[in-house]
C-alpha cells in the first residue's frame, strides 16, 4: 500500500477530454472466483490493472489456483492447479474477496477457512447473510480468531432463500453455491446490479442453469459441473459516473469510452435533471457536460436500478455546486458521509442528520447513523490538503480539488488507487493539472 504518496491537483481549469473506463472492479473480482467452479481453465478480458484484483489474485494463488496475467487487461485463471482451502492473509491488502471464496470453495473441499473480511469502512460490512446461506445450503459456519471455517459432510443442497436485503455479496454468494448444489434453489430477494447480471452471464457460459423472473428472485437447477469461460469485464459504470461529475462540476466537458448506457440507468435521469448534459456519441460511448446553472436535487440511494451508493460521493460534489439546497438520504450504508465533514476544508457548506430524509425504506430509521446530508451550494471551493477516507470518497476529493483554486494535495491514495488502478496520466490527459508526488517533498514545501 503505497502511503508514502499523494496527488498534488492544481485546480480550476474545466477538465476537458476523453477517457476510457476500465473495467468493473465490482465484477472483475468476483469472475476471478467464479473461474475456480469451473473444471478447465478461464479467460478474461478487460480486467482492470488495480489493487483490488491484485489482491484477489493473491488470494486465488493462495490455494493454489494459477492466475497468469496475459497481458495488461486480461487475466487466465486454471482452477485445476487449486490445492488448498485454508485462504491465508493477503499480504497485498483487504477487500470483500475472502468471504465469496468461502462458498466458492466449499463444493471442492469439505472444509473452507477464509480470513476476516476487508473493504472500505463505510458501515459494518456484516457478512451475517452470506453466513446463514452457507447453512441453508447444508454447510455449517464457524467463527474462529483469524476468519471463518464452513464444512460439509455431503454435497451441497438445494435450497430457498429469502435474502433479508438485496446484498449484491449475499447474492453472490447464493450463485456460487446453487450452481453446483443438488437440486434446485430459488433465492427471493436477490440483488440485481448489472454486476450481478454478468456472473450470472459468465456462470450461464460455464454451464449452470439460472432462471432471472420479472421480480428479485433467482431460481437455479444445480449441475454436477462447469467449464471455463472467455468472459469479458463490462465497463466500469461507477468510473464512468465520476467521470460525468468530473466534467459537470469543473464545467468541462468529457467524452467516456468503454461504458454500456443501460448500467448507468437513473444517473443519467438525475444528472440531467440537475443541468448536467450528456450525448450519447457512439455505443459505449458517451459525452458528459454542463448544460447550464446547476440546480439542486434531493436524492436517495438504493439497490439497483435505484441511485447508486457508489455514485453518492462524486455527485455530492456536484451539488456543493447547484443553487440551491440538496439533500441526499443514503439507505445502503450506514456511515458513508464521512468524507462530507472533510469537505468542508475545501467550503463545502453541508450538514449531517440521523434522520431519514426521504420516504425511501431504509433500514438505519431511528438508528443513531449520521446517514442524511443537507448541502448548500453553489459554495466556491479553494483549494486544501484532505486525506482520502475511503475508495468512492477518493474520488469526490479528486472532483473538489480540481474545482478549487489553486493547489490542492490529497493523500491516503492508495484507497483510489485500489478502486481506480493509475488515474493519474488517464486524468491528466484531459487538462487536470494533476501529478502523484513523494509526500516528504510535500511536507519540505
Ligand atoms: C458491493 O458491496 C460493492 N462492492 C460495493 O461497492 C457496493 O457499494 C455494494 O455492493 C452495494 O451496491 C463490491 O462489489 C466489491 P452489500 P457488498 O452486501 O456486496 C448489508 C465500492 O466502492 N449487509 O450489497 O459488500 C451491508 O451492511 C464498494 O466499490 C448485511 O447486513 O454490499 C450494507 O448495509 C463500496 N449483511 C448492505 O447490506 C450481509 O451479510 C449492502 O451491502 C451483507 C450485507
Amino acid at each position: 500500500m503505497n502511503n508514502s504518496y499523494a496527488y498534488r491537483i492544481e485546480g480550476g481549469y474545466p477538465v476537458m477530454g476523453e477517457i476510457a473506463c476500465l473495467g468493473a472492479k465490482n465484477f472483475a473480482i468476483k469472475a476471478m472466483i467464479a473461474a475456480l467452479l469451473g473444471e478447465s481453465p478461464s479467460l478474461l478480458t478487460n480486467v482492470p490493472a488495480i489493487g483490488d484484483v491484485d489482491i484477489t489474485a493473491e488470494l486465488l494463488t493462495s490455494v493454489g489456483a494459477t492466475v497468469e496475467r496475459i497481458d495488461n487487461m486480461s487475466l487466465r485463471i486454471d482452477p485445476t492447479t487449486t490445492s488448498t482451502s485454508i485462504v491465508p492473509v493477503p499480504h497485498s491488502g483487504s477487500n470483500r474477496a475472502p468471504i465469496l471464496l468461502l462458498s466458492a470453495l466449499l463444493h471442492h473441499f469439505e472444509s473452507v477457512a477464509v480470513p476476516v473480511v476487508g473493504g472500505c469502512k463505510i458501515g459494518a460490512r456484516a457478512i451475517d447473510f452470506h453466513l446463514e446461506a452457507i447453512r441453508e445450503f447444508g454447510g455449517v459456519v464457524d467463527e474462529t480468531d483469524e476468519g471463518y471455517v464452513a464444512r460439509r459432510v455431503r454435497p451441497l443442497k438445494g435450497t430457498a432463500i429469502e435474502l433479508p436485503y438485496p446484498s449484491v455479496g449475499a447474492t453472490e454468494t447464493c450463485l456460487y453455491l446453487g450452481v453446483l448444489a443438488e437440486g434446485r434453489s430459488v433465492i427471493s430477494n436477490a440483488a440485481i446490479e448489472p454486476e450481478i447480471m454478468e456472473l450470472i452471464t459468465m456462470l450461464r457460459a460455464m454451464g449452470a442453469i439460472i432462471f432471472t423472473t420479472p421480480g428479485r428472485d433467482l431460481h437455479i437447477e444445480g449441475v454436477r459441473r462447469l467449464k471455463g469461460v472467455h468472459m469479458e469485464v463490462l465497463g466500469d459504470r461507477i468510473e464512468a459516473a465520476s467521470w460525468a461529475c468530473l466534467a459537470c462540476a469543473s464545467n468541462g466537458d468529457v467524452t467516456v469510452h468503454g461504458v454500456r448506457p443501460e448500467t448507468l440507468g437513473n444517473f443519467l435521469s438525475y444528472y440531467q435533471q440537475i443541468g448536467g448534459g450528456i450525448e450519447l456519441k457512439s455505443v459505449g460511448s458517451i459525452r458528459f457536460f454542463r448544460n447550464g446553472e446547476l440546480r439542486p436535487a434531493v436524492i436517495e440511494t438504493d439497490v439497483y436500478p435505484g441511485f447508486s451508493t457508489d455514485w453518492q460521493q462524486p455527485f455530492a460534489m456536484l451539488l456543493t455546486q447547484a443553487h440551491g439546497v440538496s439533500i441526499v438520504h443514503e439507505t445502503v450504508y450506514e456511515n458513508r458521509f464521512g468524507y462530507l465533514k472533510d469537505l468542508s476544508v475545501l467550503g463545502a457548506h453541508t450538514q449531517l442528520t440521523t434522520h431519514c430524509l426521504g420516504g425511501a425504506a431504509c433500514r438505519f430509521r431511528d438508528k443513531n447513523y449520521e446517514h442524511s446530508a443537507i448541502i448548500l451550494g453553489p459554495t466556491p471551493f479553494k483549494a486544501a490538503s484532505l486525506t482520502i477516507p475511503d475508495l468512492r470518497a477518493g474520488l469526490a476529493y479528486i472532483i473538489g480539488a480540481a474545482v478549487a483554486r489553486g493547489t490542492s494535495h490529497i493523500a491516503g491514495i492508495e484507497y483510489l488507487e485500489r478502486g481506480y488502478g493509475d488515474i493519474v496520466p488517464r486524468l491528466a490527459s484531459m487538462n487536470l493539472q494533476i501529478e502523484r508526488v513523494k509526500i516528504e517533498a510535500e511536507r519540505g514545501m
